[in-house]
């Protein structure tokens, strides 16, 4: 079997990466970064791709043959997307166009099966009765970001419709784990947490809304997610859209808590208003029923783990 990751060298891509060559298959993986091959996991095939061109496209899909394609190259960030909507559109909503759009162009359409990744984001401020959130609740994205990740779902489900793309868009809630950049509430306070333990920044850890409450799962957990979802036998559910996530609520007040217990530093806490966001909703909770009805997926490492894996992760670096 042979799959091709776009976004390969990202968070959630060298995870997946990883998972799926220990799994066997043959991986190849598209990059922002060909020069440098930062982050690229021993064993992927890198290939140069022009997302802009969809000839080309073609011609690469041809060219591997993959099996699976996992579309994760994109905008990951919600705060990044206040600042640079163009941005973020042009990376989820065009890139996952013009993919599609080679992907049935090309000659591996009747038999690829491909996975587009939303997120939480779409859902939006839920209606407080719909909340664990299920894949039907209506989507009322209140960022710029879940409005372009809701517009590659509503495109996952036109390719399946008008042109029988097995396809699967999962919805994932908030991941988290070793090699995540700086820019996500984890990554930031374990990264301010270990610059302090070094004697880098003086033991004031700065930090943004602390009563929103998040769906949290590790990375490595979100990966064999994604793998159990393709990698199924005589599947009837192309076209639909599935979440990813633990089915736990966890305030931002607590994950800085276990960070900090996880410190032997003494470390003061200061809110900066310039990491509050314009709208923030205040509670994601997912159902991941429909998850483990289409697949065996649980997630197995719990939160502390993960906690402490990220600052080991920082640590040794
Ligand atoms: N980034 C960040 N940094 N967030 C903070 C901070 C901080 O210093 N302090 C508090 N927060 C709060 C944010 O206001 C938000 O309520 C929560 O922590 C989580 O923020 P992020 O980690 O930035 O994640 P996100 O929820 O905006 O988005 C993540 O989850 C989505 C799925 O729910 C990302 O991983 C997205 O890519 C993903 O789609």
């Amino acid at each position: 079997m042979r799959a091709l990751i776009t976004g390969t060298t990202g968070f959630v891509g060298q995870h997946l990466a990883s998972y799926l060559i220990n799994n066997g298959i043959e991986v190849w993986g598209t990059t922002r970064d060909y020069l440098n091959e930062v982050n690229l996991v021993e064993g992927v095939k890198i290939v140069p791709v022009d997302f802009e061109n969809i000839e080309s496209l073609v011609k690469v899909l041809d060219d591997i043959q993959p099996d699976f394609i996992y579309h994760l190259a994109g905008q990951s960030s919600v705060i990044d997307s206040w600042t640079d909507k163009t941005a973020t559109f042009q990376s989820n909503v065009n890139l996952t166009l013009n993919l599609l759009e080679a992907v049935i162009n090309s000659e591996i359409k009747g038999n690829v099966k491909v996975l587009t990744v939303g997120s939480a984001e779409e859902y939006g401020g839920p209606d407080e009765e719909c909340s664990p959130i299920t894949e039907d609740a209506r989507l009322k994205p209140t960022s710029p970001y879940g409005i372009s990740k809701a517009t590659v779902g509503m495109l996952a489900r036109h390719y399946f419709i008008a042109y029988g793309l097995k396809i699967i868009h999962v919805r994932p809630f908030n991941h988290i784990g070793p090699g995540q950049r700086v820019g996500f509430v984890v990554s930031d306070f374990s990264n301010q947490i270990v610059r302090m333990e070094r004697g880098q920044q003086n033991n004031v850890i700065s930090v943004g809304n602390l009563s929103a409450q998040r769906d949290f799962t590790d990375v490595r957990d979100i990966v064999r997610a994604y793998y159990l979802l393709l990698n199924r036998e005589e599947v009837t559910d192309w076209g639909e859209c599935v979440n990813v996530c633990s089915g736990t609520a966890t305030s931002i007040q607590s994950i800085l808590d276990t960070l900090l217990s996880l410190s032997q530093t003494n470390i003061d806490v200061v809110i900066d208003s310039n990491k509050l966001r314009p709208v923030d909703t205040p509670v994601f909770i997912g159902d991941n029923t429909k998850l483990k009805k289409f697949t065996s997926w649980e997630p197995t490492i719990n939160l502390t783990q993960t906690l402490s894996d990220v600052l080991k992760n920082l640590r040794d670096q």
